[in-house]
């Protein structure tokens, strides 16, 4: 029996024939910077200790998720999964699973430079690190912290522990970044980065997201064969990976653009998400979650906890509809979700 047939009858499927295989599970909705994209200045009201799947709760359902599931693919993300105290035992727990799913981790890189050498003994394979510029006082204006050496800092360790291909993610912002995708693209070749943008989409605490001032990933290609030479790059089919690919002066390094927004790849999801707080959210743009961690702390055994997991995927819908007119944004934002 293939792992497909395997997932598609015992796994995380939904009604639309779609298997969730990739897990994306949030440690903290904390984070050390305050990206205008993603949060106020303030902050946000945090979740509460007692509220926060502890770091046995993470492991049990992720090796739940791996084991009975069909999960081959975790994802640590946050808010800052950096800030996670117990992150590198988590990671080592994971990468023990049998099978061995394929184990990374989003960051904003800051702390990176400290942690990679662990995080790779733990067995992590790779990071996804944000980075929308490399000019320091844009950083310092779009995340609301000077801290931008950190970061590239961060992504050298990351490079040097062998967490690799090393891939950043950027987010472009009109009046704010929206020049800077050239000068972001040769930093990256530069050093071997993997760099992908990514469509601002409707997920920002403050509701400040406006479908006509966003960037779009045609946008974004306008501006980099303004400088650069692109090919679509054939070997990598776009399937469930949502990233649209393209050799960069004939290769082999590649540059990315994700275009959820204008080019939704929702027909073709595997993703599925484990808030913080022990919430499945069959999408990032759910309206309802499931929630597992009631059940998790009454006593639920492995079987009780996947059959709660597999139910909350019959509801996920086919796709995120922003470009609806009655589209609603979800009532929690990235952070508190996990990208
Ligand atoms: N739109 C697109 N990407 C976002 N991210 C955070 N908020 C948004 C948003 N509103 C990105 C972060 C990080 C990844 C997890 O998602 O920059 O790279
Ligand atoms: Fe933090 Fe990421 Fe949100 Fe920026 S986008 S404030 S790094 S959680």
């Amino acid at each position: 029996m293939t792992v497909i047939q395997h997932a598609t009858r015992t796994g995380l499927a939904d009604r639309y024939g779609r298997v969730a295989t990739d897990l994306r599970v949030s440690l903290t909705d904390r984070c050390n910077l305050r990206c205008t994209y993603c949060m106020p200045e303030e902050g946000l009201d945090w979740l509460a200790k007692p509220e926060l799947l502890t770091d046995d709760e993470v492991v049990r359902l992720v090796s739940i998720a791996v084991t009975h599931l069909g999960v081959q693919e975790i994802r640590f993300t946050g808010g800052e999964p950096l800030l996670r105290r117990g992150l590198v035992d988590i990671v080592a727990r994971t990468t023990q699973l049998t099978p061995r799913p394929e184990v990374s981790v989003t960051t904003n890189g800051i702390g990176l430079a400290r942690q990679a050498e662990a995080l790779k003994e733990a067995g992590l394979d790779r990071v996804n690190v944000s980075l929308d510029t490399v000019d320091a006082e844009t950083f310092k204006k779009l995340t609301r912290r000077d801290r931008m050496k950190d970061v590239i800092a961060g992504l050298a360790a990351a490079n040097d522990a062998d967490l690799t291909p090393v891939k950043v993610n950027a987010v472009l912002m009109r009046g704010v970044n929206d020049t800077e995708a050239p000068q972001l693209l040769e930093f990256c070749l530069e050093h071997g980065y993997e760099l992908r943008f990514i469509e601002q989409m409707p997920l920002d605490a403050q509701h400040g997201w406006d479908r006509s001032t966003m960037i779009t990933a045609e946008e974004i290609l306008g501006m980099l064969t303004e400088r650069f030479h692109l090919t679509p790059d054939d070997a990598s089919k776009r399937g469930s990976a949502p990233a649209e690919s393209f050799l960069v002066g004939g290769g082999p390094q590649t540059v990315g653009i994700i275009a959820s927004v204008t080019r939704p790849f929702c027909g073709d999801c595997d993703r599925v998400r484990l808030t913080a707080d022990g919430q499945v959210r069959d999408c990032l743009f759910a309206r309802t979650e499931s929630d597992l961690r009631t059940a998790l702390r009454a006593g639920a055994d492995d079987e009780e906890l996947a059959d709660r997991w597999r139910r909350a995927m019959i509801g996920k819908l086919p796709g995120h509809g922003i470009n609806d007119p009655s589209f609603l944004q979800p009532s929690r934002p990235m952070s508190a979700i996990g990208g």
